[in-house]
């Protein structure tokens, strides 16, 4: 049986590899797709995840409209590494199909709506801010038992932030969301900088996908080119970690990561670490285990089944 997902995110050149790993994938069925405002604004997001679902053919997938900015903070976005339009990219320009619109009701009435309707338990897959997720947690708190768990792309364990010295851009952009998430009781993984920077894009990654020769992979390449100029430049290396797609390759097989199941907290207010993720990796406080913690990932058997994946994708 599939697992039903709403995929949450903005998109984002990871992003948009999430959602068609997702969407390429009969193991997963996507509920829909909510969008907030994180590495671009909203209304660039939700172009951007209308022009990905119309290059992969699937404007059958339904896209919502969430939260604009934080919850406390005003929004802070990520042109320096995305591009002007959230997805920056030479090649062909991309379209949307011209009937294929944003949905009426909004993000947060969705995930309230589609988990009480849900005859199952549903995944939250976050890959963006937590915005849209704590809101509907907040709004309607009885959603959580209809939640089987939230895998969510964000946070540093032990590792450098990439924001600050000591956040990941997801937390930091709502550290409030961030904790609203970790306080809820609901099963959480994260899949924070620790495990993505071991999925890491390079040339030979790009060429491999350029194997599967359809409209999708020449997409992948042509994101991936614009992608990791940011990375070459902060990294002095000519390996760019795929974050998003991280949290979707978990749900199709979750022996590519491992991890612990430990405590998070997440530092909101401190000038100096705003957004860090606190992980009590070793135990050594009194707080309960609330989330599972990934440290290690398998980049050769996330890249072959993100290629499999592709390959049958238009
Ligand atoms: C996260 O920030 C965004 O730029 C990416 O899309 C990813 O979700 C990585 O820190
Ligand atoms: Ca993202």
């Amino acid at each position: 049986m599939s697992k039903k997902i709403i995929l949450d995110c903005d998109p984002g050149h990871d992003d948009a590899v999430a959602i068609m790993l997702a969407a390429a994938s009969k193991e997963i069925e996507i509920l829909g797709i909510t969008c907030v405002g994180g590495n671009v604004g909203l209304d660039n997001t939700l172009d951007n995840a209308l022009k990905v679902c119309t290059l992969i053919e699937r404007t059958d997938i339904k896209i919502y409209s969430g939260a604009r900015k934080p919850i406390h903070y005003d929004l802070f976005t990520a042109e320096y590494v995305h591009g002007k339009t959230g997805l920056d990219k030479k090649g062909e320009p991309l379209s949307v199909k011209p009937d294929y619109k944003i949905q009426q009701q909004n993000a947060i009435d969705f995930i309230i709506e589609t988990c009480h309707s849900a005859t199952e338990q549903i995944y939250l897959c976050p890959t963006g801010p937590l915005t849209n997720i704590a809101v509907s947690l907040q709004k309607d708190p009885s959603i959580k038992e209809k939640i089987k768990e939230i895998i969510f792309m964000g946070g540093a364990a032990m590792c450098l932030g990439n924001t600050t010295p000591s956040a990941e851009f997801n937390i930091y952009v709502d550290p409030h969301a961030a904790n609203i998430v970790l306080d809820s009781g609901i099963p959480l993984t994260m899949m924070g900088l620790d495990v993505t920077h071991q999925v890491n894009v390079n040339r030979n990654v790009i060429n491999s996908m350029e194997e599967n020769n359809n409209k999708s992979s020449k997409f992948f390449a042509e994101l991936m080119e614009f992608y990791t100029i940011f990375h070459k430049n902060l990294y002095e290396t000519e390996e760019t970690p795929l974050h998003d797609p991280c949290v979707i390759a978990y749900l199709l097989d979750p022996s590519i990561f491992s991890g612990k199941l430990v405590n998070v907290k997440v530092e909101e207010n401190s000038e100096l670490t705003r957004g860090e993720t606190v992980v009590d990796w070793l135990g050594v406080t009194s707080r309960e285990p609330n989330c599972f913690v990934m440290d290690k990932a398998d980049d050769k058997k996330f890249f072959k089944l993100l290629k499999n994946k592709f390959s049958i994708l238009p």
